[in-house]
C-alpha cells in the first residue's frame, strides 16, 4: 500500500486539464454490452474502478481492448450472464451491469455490491423498476436472479426517499432499451453522467426523448450497434481544482472542464467567496480580494450541490469563516472526513445530517486516515493548506476516482509525493490487522 507526504503552504498555480468522468465512463462501458458490434469509448481517465469494470467486462465475455490515449474498443460477442461477488464487490457501480445484461440476453445473475461506508446504498429502486419491467426478480445466496423473459416497456417511477437514483436510472434505461413497447421513466436522475449515457444509447441506435430531463420516453428497438462515444468531462474532478485553488490562495485554471455542468456548485462557491473566470473552455478560479466567506449548502439530485463536492467544500470551510453548515440530502451519514479533519485542528461538529465547521481553523500536519474516494480527495486539500507533513493512508480510495491526482497537484506547484508504506515514520505505522473495512 502506498502513502501520501504532503507539506502544505504553496499556492497552487497554473493549468490543469479536466479528465474524463468516472461515473460516465462505468455506465457507458456496461452499455457497451447491449451490442455485439465494436463501441469505442473515449476519453476514459485511467482510474482502478475502470480497470474493474474492465475485468468483469471481460469476465462476462466481452473483448475488452486499451487502444491508449484514453481511448477503450468493447465487442461483446457472446456473453454470459453472470457477474459474481469476487469480482462485483471491488465496486458498487457493478450494479449498473443489471440493465444491459437484461436487455441483451433476458437473464441476469448479479451479486449484490455490499456495503459501503458513506451510508446505506440499498437497490431497491433498481429490482423495483425491473419488477414493474415484466422481469422476475430475487435474491438467492447474495446474488441478485432476475429472469426477463417477460420483460416490456412500462410506466416507472424512480423517486426513492433521497431523491432520484443515478444508477437505477441508468439500469432502468438500458434494460427498456431494447425492450418491447414504451417505458415512461418519471423522477428519472438528470445527472450529466446520465445525459452522457442517453448520447452513447442513442448513438448506438436507441429511442430516447427528453434527454436530459427528469422523464425520460424511451421505445423500445429490436438491436443496437457500435458506436463512438467522447465522455464528458469529470465536474467533480472540476470541481475539486476549484477548491484546491482557493485553499492554498492559489490561481489554478481547469482546461477542458464544462462549466455548464457546475451550475449549484459556482453559485454555492461564489457566495463563499471564490471567483471563477470561464474562458475559451477553462474554468480558472481564485479568492475574491474581500477574502473567503462562511459556507452554507446542502447537497441535492442535481441539478442540486452535488455529494460529491461536499467533502472538498467540508475542508474549504475549516479555514475560511465560520461558522459554515454543510447539510447532506444524498447520503446522510457521508462525513467520514471530519474526524480526520479535526485530527488537523478542524472544529467540526456533527448533527443529524449536518456538518456545523466553525471556521477560521490554523490546520497543522497530521497522520490521516482516507475512507472513501470523496473523503480522501478533502484530505489531501486540507493538507495543502495545513503547516506541516501530512502523512494520508489508504489512497488506494483517491485512486479510484482521481486521474494521476498527486501527478496533477505537483505541476501546479503543490509538495505532495507518494511513498511506499513503508516510508511512513515508525510512530505512525498501523499494523494492517487493525484496518477497518472499507
Ligand atoms: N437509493 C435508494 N434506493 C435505491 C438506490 C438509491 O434509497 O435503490 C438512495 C441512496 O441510498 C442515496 C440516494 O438514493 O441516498 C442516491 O443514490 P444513487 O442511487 O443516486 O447513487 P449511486 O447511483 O449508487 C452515484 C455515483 C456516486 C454519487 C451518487 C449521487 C456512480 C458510479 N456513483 O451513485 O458517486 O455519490 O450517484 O450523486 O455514478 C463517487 O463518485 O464518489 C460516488 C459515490
Amino acid at each position: 500500500m502506498e502513502v501520501f507526504r504532503i507539506r502544505g503552504g504553496s499556492p497552487l498555480r497554473g493549468k490543469v486539464r479536466a479528465s474524463g468522468s468516472k461515473n460516465a465512463t462505468l455506465p457507458a462501458f456496461a452499455a457497451a454490452l447491449l451490442t455485439p458490434e465494436p463501441c469505442v469509448i473515449e476519453n476514459v481517465p485511467d482510474l482502478s474502478d475502470v480497470r474493474f469494470m474492465a475485468e468483469i467486462l471481460q469476465h462476462l465475455g466481452a473483448e475488452v481492448e486499451d487502444l491508449g490515449s484514453g481511448s477503450w474498443k468493447i465487442t461483446a460477442g457472446d456473453l454470459s450472464s453472470q457477474a459474481p461477488y469476487e469480482l462485483v464487490r471491488k465496486m458498487r457501480a457493478s450494479i449498473c451491469l443489471l440493465g444491459p445484461l437484461i436487455g441483451r440476453l433476458r437473464q441476469a445473475r448479479v451479486a449484490l455490491p455490499g456495503g459501503c461506508v458513506i451510508g446505506q446504498r440499498p437497490i431497491d429502486l433498481h429490482l423495483k423498476a425491473l419488477t414493474n419491467l415484466g422481469c422476475a426478480v430475487e435474491v438467492d445466496a447474495g446474488d441478485i436472479l432476475v429472469d426477463a423473459k417477460g420483460l416490456h416497456g412500462a410506466d416507472l417511477f424512480l423517486g426513492g426517499r433521497h431523491g432520484s437514483t443515478v444508477t437505477g436510472t441508468a439500469n432502468a434505461l438500458m434494460a427498456t432499451v431494447l425492450a418491447p413497447g414504451v417505458t415512461h421513466l418519471e423522477s428519472a436522475a438528470c445527472e450529466p453522467e446520465i445525459a452522457d449515457l442517453c448520447r452513447m444509447l442513442v448513438a448506438m441506435g436507441a429511442r430516447i426523448e427528453n434527454t436530459g430531463g427528469h422523464r425520460l420516453t424511451i421505445h423500445g428497438v429490436k438491436s443496437l450497434g457500435g458506436c463512438h462515444h467522447r465522455i464528458i468531462a469529470d465536474r467533480i474532478e472540476v470541481g475539486t481544482y476549484c477548491i484546491a485553488s482557493a485553499i492554498t490562495g492559489g490561481d489554478v485554471s481547469v482546461v477542458g472542464a464544462d462549466a455548464s455542468h457546475l451550475g449549484a456548485f459556482l453559485d454555492k462557491m461564489e457566495q463563499s467567496g471564490l471567483c471563477f473566470d470561464q474562458q475559451n473552455g477553462s474554468l480558472r478560479t481564485f479568492i475574491d480580494p474581500s477574502g473567503l466567506r462562511p459556507i452554507e449548502l446542502t447537497t441535492l439530485p442535481y441539478p442540486g450541490y452535488p455529494t460529491d463536492l461536499q467533502a472538498q467544500a467540508c475542508a474549504l470551510a475549516c479555514i475560511g469563516p465560520g461558522p459554515s453548515i454543510l447539510t447532506e440530502r444524498v447520503y446522510p451519514n457521508r462525513f467520514m472526513h471530519a474526524p480526520e479533519l479535526s485530527r488537523m485542528g478542524a472544529e467540526i461538529a456533527i448533527e443529524g445530517s449536518s456538518a456545523i465547521v466553525k471556521g477560521n481553523a490554523r490546520l497543522s500536519g497530521a497522520p490521516v486516515m482516507a475512507s472513501d474516494l470523496r473523503a480522501s480527495a478533502a484530505l489531501i486539500l486540507a493538507a495543502l493548506a495545513a503547516e506541516g507533513d501530512t502523512w494520508v493512508q489508504r489512497i488506494y480510495h483517491l485512486d479510484r476516482g482521481y486521474e494521476v491526482f498527486d501527478k496533477k497537484l505537483r505541476s501546479l506547484g503543490a509538495e505532495i509525493e507518494r511513498l511506499p508504506a513503508d516510508a511512513l515514520p515508525e510512530t505512525i505505522q498501523s499494523n494492517p490487522s487493525e484496518l477497518g473495512s472499507t
